[in-house]
């Protein structure tokens, strides 16, 4: 696996992929690359003939006082897991070489989907994220993009953004890769003390039990979100936000609606953890 820093230097790998008529998949990652991440890499394989990733932690999706300069930055293991997962390309750009302005003009912001949830809680993070995707999308020019449905409202801000941009990349999600006790995968569990990391799993719990609650005809969605809340809050958790939704536009769930989703954030200690469930009220788990 070659390694870049340069755009023009991608530039011109891709071109000569390109001019062999050959199809690129794009991952892009913020690095500290545990199994959800290479699910994605391996996911990518097999829908594309070369796969490109990208290890940038984009300081314009964390807000003040947020943990950018602690970010686990792990660059020599992610990439040899990257090599062992046959990636073909390491894009590893400096924030100079993103951000050359520092504070650039122009930004991209999807409008109320970015608001909600971790929106309202993350003051323009999702303008952070979807502002450096479509940089990196317009540096890789990729046919396709493969994104984890562990952050649900991240992977909902880029369809929005592909679409209402015409931003022709086909972006493809991938189911949330969990620990054996539930916890899902998230390069911020490694800030957890061994006692925190014990309590962790009962995020997932509470969404499991949620969504049987619902399943089985319980539609005060407002009753059940805030017992679930309560009991997360006596764990130790504090809870930012704890909402069934539906799955097409994140809005709050009525009792008509039966694609859901429900979505979960809440602090243990230093990390803030999200995770999310998704489910049809009338038949089987949709994702
Ligand atoms: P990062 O948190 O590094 O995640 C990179 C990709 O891995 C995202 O698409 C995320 O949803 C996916 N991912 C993380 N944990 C996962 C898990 N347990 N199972 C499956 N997929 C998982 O998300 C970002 O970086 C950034 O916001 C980024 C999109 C790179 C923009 O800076």
């Amino acid at each position: 696996m070659e390694k870049v820093t340069k755009i023009i230097e991608l530039r011109h790998k891709v071109g000569l992929w390109r001019a062999q008529g050959l199809s690129i998949a794009f991952v892009p990652t913020m690095g500290n690359l545990h199994a959800g991440h290479i699910k994605l890499v391996t996911e990518a394989k097999k829908k594309a003939d070369k796969v490109i990733v990208s290890l940038f932690i984009n300081p314009s999706q964390f807000g003040a006082g947020e943990d950018f300069e602690g970010y686990p930055r792990t660059e020599q293991a992610d990439q040899e897991k990257l090599e062992q997962a046959s990636a073909n390309l390491l894009f590893a750009p400096t924030v100079m070489e993103i951000y050359p302005n520092k504070a650039e003009a122009t930004t991209v912001s999807v409008g109320e989907l970015a608001t909600l949830h971790c929106g309202a809680h993350r003051p323009g993070h999702f303008d952070g994220v979807s502002t450096v995707v479509s940089k990196l999308f317009n540096i890789v020019q990729p046919d396709i993009a493969l994104f984890g449905a562990k952050d649900f409202q991240q992977l909902a801000v880029i369809r929005k953004m592909i679409q209402d941009l015409n931003i022709p990349v086909t972006i493809f999600s991938v189911a949330t890769e969990r620990e054996s006790d539930g916890l899902a995968m998230s390069s911020r569990n490694s800030y957890l003390t061994e006692q925190q990391r014990a309590i962790a799993p009962e995020l997932y719990q509470s969404l499991c039990r949620a969504k049987d609650l619902v399943k089985q005809g319980q539609l005060n969605f407002h009753t059940i979100e805030k017992a679930q809340k309560n009991q997360l809050q006596e764990s130790g958790f504090q809870v930012d936000y704890f909402s069934i939704c539906k799955a097409s536009d994140l809005r709050a769930a009525t009792k008509n609606d039966n694609d859901l989703v429900i979505l979960v954030a809440a602090r243990l200690g230093k990390p803030r953890l999200i995770d999310n469930i998704c489910f049809s009220k009338k038949s089987q788990l949709i994702s």
